[in-house]
């Protein structure tokens, strides 16, 4: 597969990603230099990847799949993405706790969220320490839990891609009371 050379996706975005509609719309918001957007748009989907600072993320690889999209999300602007919804939503070692609801608003009907982010505890292994970057204990899922059906979720000291202490969910959105998602 061609992906975008510089880093693999995290696991848990290759384990969940297949999840996601085929062919369906799927935001990688806070991209970095792209190695979801690319990993995504390899395997078909039509990606829209959101980042303040998109010099790292490769234009031409995929052009034709992948729209970009420069926006700060903490600045206090409206949501970059309007009313759009998106079949998958990628979210990884990024937090700005404001945005959680819009996040979820954008998924569209049976959307699955994909998100992993470092968490308290993480001070002892790096960064990022500051309180402002790192979820509460079981944040994500709390966030999550009322709104979206969890298909997945760990919290703890992951060994890989290096030592961090992280919290990790995939979610869809379908009726709490209606069938779990097909697995
Ligand atoms: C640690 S990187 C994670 C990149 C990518 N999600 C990944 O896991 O490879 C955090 C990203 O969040 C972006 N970011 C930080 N603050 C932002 C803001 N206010 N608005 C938009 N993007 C922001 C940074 O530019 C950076 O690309």
């Amino acid at each position: 597969m061609n992906t975008h050379q510089s880093e693999k996706p995290l696991d848990w975005v290759a384990r969940f990603a297949p999840l996601v509609k085929s062919g369906g719309t799927v935001l990688d918001l806070a991209c970095g230099n792209g190695r979801h957007t690319h990993y995504l748009a390899c395997l078909g989907y039509q990606v829209t990847a959101v980042d303040r600072d998109l010099s790292g993320i490769s234009e031409t690889e995929n052009a034709g799949t992948i729209e970009l999209i420069g926006a700060d999300l903490e600045d206090g602007s409206p949501w970059p993405l309007g009313s759009r919804k998106f079949n998958g939503i990628i979210v990884t070692n990024y937090l700005y706790r404001l945005l959680f609801p819009a996040i979820i608003d954008a998924l569209d009907d049976d959307g699955v969220l994909i998100y992993e982010t470092f968490s308290m505890g993480n001070k002892e292994y790096g960064r990022p320490s500051n309180p402002n970057f790192l979820l509460k204990p079981s944040e994500l899922l709390s966030v999550c839990s009322d709104r979206l059906r969890v298909v997945a979720y760990e919290e703890g000291v992951l060994g890989t891609p290096s030592p961090a202490v992280k919290q990790r969910l995939c979610a869809v959105n379908r009726p709490l009371d209606g069938a779990p998602a097909s697995l």
